[in-house]
């Protein structure tokens, strides 16, 4: 059996980690515009800033978990620090080779982000940014010219730090109107040219507080910035419906893969506990329109109280969105047993599996666990699915000649894509798949562009060294057989 015609084949990046062109177009500075680039090894990156007596002061952070700067300080630039995110992979100037690229592989989707701050980089109050309108209508249209469908996200993580500054960012309910006004203009501006949309990458990441020691002054804010968000999503989904019929809206979450690492049943209990918190909260919400019937026990865990209208819940239970975007690198196990070993991620942590291998950067690999969780969570739900982000990360090497041998990235991809087809077979309902960060781009743990995700590469380094030229990997070539033979041809 083969997936469907309209199968949607691409790759998915974001703005604020392969855009650049930080402050070019009417652009306003996002927090990830300060941030500077962590150790290969590390999963962490720091928020650089102005203290109140001008030195510099660094916050450890990594995208949705940086935290907001401390009472006097300010974002400021300093000459020995290299932001990787403000030239990122310079799509905002290669975009049309770029996508030309795209149309070269037989994409029929691609999926972005539109950066928040090129559209209002001051909110409301300052007005729409034109040229930042018209630089996604350009991007919109070269997608068009090729016949590419893109999938476009409102939200990653890339608010104006204007938001922050003024509101002290989502926890202020003022963030919802902002938001919404943000995706009217969108739909709008963009209504012959995109139909599908996604309203926040990953909300929720936001619940990964939990993994630390508890702070009921942090899990306070945390819940109540994601009741925000969720509030906002729902908005958003009524008038996307309102603009367009057409337009498709759905979720994206972080997929968080996990095992019982023994059979011991409290470890069993605490692995299902976390299915339910990390990922079903926010996702039930979002696809049943109300909060889960566990949330209390949730908010009494965390001793928090979120505050919410009557008009809140309305609006959750008619903004239900339509299909189940989701992000697929590792999975990692659960257990209460204290003697177990940590594994990495970014931001997503837990414990070792003895039966996987890892990549360069510690993180384990499980083609398997995407079949098995695709199967987990439609059984769930019941509703389209969408892999909107899988990949590797490693280092990759341009041979003398110009080639870059990545059959590593082959490999992983094909592993992964083979198991997502045995999904398919077994009846789970899949609308496309999209590898992540298929130009390479940097990285929203560590900020490195080396640790490359691409098919094609980009000629840069960590310091900003390069001439960002374009190459293509092997895996270009491999992945253009998979896209034009509708995933038949994996070899
Ligand atoms: C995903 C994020 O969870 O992980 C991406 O949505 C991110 O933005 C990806 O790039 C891979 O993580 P990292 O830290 O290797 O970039």
């Amino acid at each position: 059996m083969s997936f469907f015609f309209f199968f949607l084949w691409g790759t998915s990046i974001s703005a604020a980690q392969a855009e650049g062109g930080w402050n070019e177009g009417g652009k306003a500075p996002v927090q990830v515009d300060f941030a500077d680039v962590g150790s290969a090894s590390s999963s962490g990156r720091h928020l650089i800033y102005k203290k109140k007596d001008g030195s510099k002061g660094e916050l450890t952070g990594a995208y949705a978990m940086f935290p907001h700067l401390p009472e006097g300080g300010e974002y400021a630039s300093f000459e020995d620090v290299y932001y990787s995110n403000r030239k990122a992979s310079d799509f905002y100037h290669h975009y049309k080779e770029d996508i030309a690229l795209m149309a070269e592989m037989g994409f029929s989707t691609f999926n972005t982000t539109i950066s928040w701050a090129r559209i209002f980089p001051y909110g409301i109050q300052g007005g729409v940014n034109q040229e930042g309108v018209e630089f996604y209508r350009n991007v919109f249209k070269e997608l068009r010219k090729y016949n590419i469908d893109p999938i476009i996200t409102l939200y990653k993580y890339d608010e104006p730090i204007y938001f922050e500054q003024t509101y002290g960012g989502w926890s202020n309910r003022k963030m919802i109107d902002e938001f919404v006004e943000f995706a009217r203009v969108c739909f709008i501006e963009y209504k012959d040219l995109v139909n599908k949309w996604i309203t926040f990458n990953e909300i929720n990441v936001l619940l990964l507080f939990r993994n630390l020691p508890h702070n009921q002054k942090i899990a306070q804010e945390r819940y109540q910035e994601l009741h925000h968000q969720l509030v906002a999503s729902a908005r958003t989904v009524k008038l996307a419906h309102q603009i367009n019929p057409q337009n498709r809206v759905g979720c994206m979450m972080a997929g968080m893969c996990t095992y019982p690492l023994t059979p011991d049943p409290v470890d069993v209990m605490e692995n299902y506990k976390y299915f339910q918190d990390i990922f079903c909260y926010a996702t039930d919400t979002m696809i049943r329109g109300q909060y889960p019937s566990f949330a209390k026990r949730m908010w009494n865990e965390d001793e928090v109280e979120v505050v919410m209208t009557d008009h809140d819940l309305k609006d959750l239970k008619e903004g239900t969105v339509e299909f189940l975007g989701f992000s697929y690198y590792i999975s990692q196990c659960r257990t209460t047993h204290t003697d177990a070993n940590m594994t990495k991620g970014n931001i997503f942590t837990g414990f070792e599996n003895p039966y996987l291998q890892k990549s360069e950067w510690g993180w384990q690999i499980d083609p398997l666990g995407l079949k098995y969780y695709m199967h987990y969570i439609y059984d769930r739900y019941q509703i389209p699915l969408l892999i909107i982000e899988n990949g590797l990360g490693a280092t990759d090497q341009v041979e003398e000649d110009g080639s870059i041998h990545d059959s590593y990235r082959i490999d992983y991809l094909r592993e992964h894509i083979s198991a997502m087809k045995e999904a398919v077979e077994e009846g789970v309902d899949l609308m496309g798949y999209t590898t992540w960060g298929g130009i390479d781009l940097v990285s929203a743990s560590t900020g490195e562009i080396e640790k490359r995700y691409g098919l094609i590469y980009v000629d840069a380094n960590d310091k900003g060294k390069g001439t960002y030229k374009r190459i293509k990997k092997d895996s270009f070539y491999w992945y253009k057989k998979v896209c034009e033979s509708n995933g038949e041809d994996l070899k």
